[in-house]
């Protein structure tokens, strides 16, 4: 058997003979006659008290046990005398897993840098910070699943590698089993694996459309790449995406379908992790649980692009990229809408065509297409969706406006020419979701071997 976890054992509702209990010191102090360990298991955020008395057993295996190496006791859980913390473990056997150098192990009981952490990306989830980073992400996740599980959404899985630039901003990785020198030329592809230039995919969601076309409401949850040079808080070479598409859902049902996604994310993780939440609000984020609170009492905000430029023009607020209808919102217009002006959550609907992707249904003033995007605090842009376009012949024309060849995308017209449907969907940055819920302002420190321009290690 592989032990108690820590988390049980704070939780126990009595007393218990023999418990076995198994992680990582996280500390140890000498006492005249006793030593007390404090044991993380990585269960949850606190450390369960153990005490070895001479005489014991445990006691003879006590040498050189210190921060960071990994023991297993057993022994009894009692009420602990102590202040907090309501039980301990009073060890009876000590086994020693492994040792950890005291001189030599990176993470000493004080407080480290992020950038020092993200070169021990390896180690930094033992500490309390990353603990509590990763295990919110767990519960995010589930929250996710949840949410569209229960308004009959299937989780589809959509393929990583592809041939079609869903965003047609040409941001991709490639993909090549071709010596360095061959691959990406013309001659090249034909000779490569699959024939033709293949990437990692920017999105799944051109085949998410085809099943959602088929199965009616469907989700993707999983790894996303992109080749952006913008080394940016918020922007990681592989991430993960969420993307639901619903056939017959128009542009307001999925502005309400990815504000309630977010609202209920919220919701779970304050209720399932408390304890996580409150270290990051007192030590990494002061006012995030204020904050989370507020997004479910005050509630999300809508406005017009075309509105949310004037507000910006009217703002008086320099900013360094100008404002002017056509113009692609940039972080910082963002963040000054959702933190400033609404002071929530916003959803800006009805961008200008000419700055969207080819697949967004076009508006009837010609102008603008049935586009949204979900803009919070802190993070600026955190969900980017839309209604699509649903009729070939307008499909095609804006294809070709924007340098696509519709053959290439001849599976992707067929959703048109055969049952064609009003259908719509959005893609949620997985990341900066955990952002928000964090407090955490680096993308690289809520992924836990982040992919970054000139960064692979790990
Ligand atoms: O706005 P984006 O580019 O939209 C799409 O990819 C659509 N195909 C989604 C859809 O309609 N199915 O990306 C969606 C979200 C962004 O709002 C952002 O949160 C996140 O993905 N994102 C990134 N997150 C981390 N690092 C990056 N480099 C990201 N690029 C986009
Ligand atoms: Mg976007």
């Amino acid at each position: 058997m592989y032990g108690s976890r820590v988390r049980e054992l704070l939780a126990a509702s009595q007393a218990q003979e023999s418990v076995d209990v198994r992680g990582w010191v996280r500390t140890r102090r000498d006492a005249k006659g006793f030593v007390f360990l404090e044991i993380n298991d990585g269960s949850c955020l606190k450390n369960i008290q153990c005490i070895v008395d001479e005489g014991t057993e445990a006691w003879e295996n006590l040498a050189g046990v210190n921060t960071g190496a990994s023991v297993g006791i057993r022994g009894a859980l009692v009420e602990s005398p102590g202040k907090g913390q309501q039980w301990e473990v009073h060890a009876v056997s000590l086994d020693v897993f492994g040792l950890a150098d005291a001189a030599e192990y990176p993470l000493q009981k004080k407080r480290h840098s992020d950038e020092f952490l993200r070169t021990i990306a390896h180690l930094r989830p033992r500490t309390n910070k990353y603990g509590a980073v990763f295990r919110i992400r767990s519960e995010a996740a589930w929250a996710v699943h949840d949410y569209f599980r229960q308004r009959g959404f299937y989780y589809v899985h959509t393929p990583l590698i592809t041939g079609s630039d869903c965003e047609g901003a040409g941001e991709m990785f490639r993909v090549t089993t071709l010596p360095a020198d061959a691959a990406g030329t013309e001659a090249g592809a034909s000779e490569d694996f699959f024939g033709k230039p293949a990437a990692l995919t920017v999105s799944g969601q051109l085949e998410g459309e085809a099943l959602a076309c088929a199965l009616g409401r469907i989700y993707t949850f999983g790894p996303t790449f992109r080749a952006e040079h913008s080394n940016t808080p918020r922007h990681a070479a592989e991430f993960w995406m969420i993307e639901p598409e619903a056939a017959f859902f128009v542009l307001g049902d999925i502005m309400e379908l990815s504000a309630g996604l977010v609202a209920h994310a919220v919701r779970h993780v304050l209720e399932h992790c408390g304890e996580d939440i409150a270290l990051l609000d007192r030590f990494v984020c002061p006012g995030l649980l204020e904050s989370l609170r507020g997004i479910l009492e005050r509630g999300f905000s809508q406005v017009s692009y075309r509105d949310a430029v004037r507000l910006l023009e009217k703002s008086g607020n320099a900013f360094e990229y100008p404002v002017f209808f056509g113009c692609d919102l940039q972080t910082e217009h963002e963040r000054f809408l959702a933190e400033e002006y609404f002071k929530s959550p916003v959803t800006v609907y009805d961008y200008p065509k000419a700055i969207k992707p080819f697949y967004m249904r076009l508006n009837d003033d010609g102008e603008t297409v049935a586009a949204m995007d979900l803009l919070v605090p802190r993070i600026g842009e955190l969900i980017g969706g839309s209604q699509r376009e649903e009729r070939l012949g307008l499909l095609e024309q804006c294809m070709a406006e924007m340098g696509q060849k519709p053959e290439d995308y001849w599976w992707y017209c067929d959703l048109r020419r055969y049952g064609s449907v009003p259908h719509s969907g959005f893609g949620m940055g997985f990341e900066r979701l955990i952002m928000m819920l964090t407090g955490v302002s680096n993308i690289r420190d809520v992924l836990p071997f982040p992919r970054t321009p000139g960064n692979l290690e790990f």
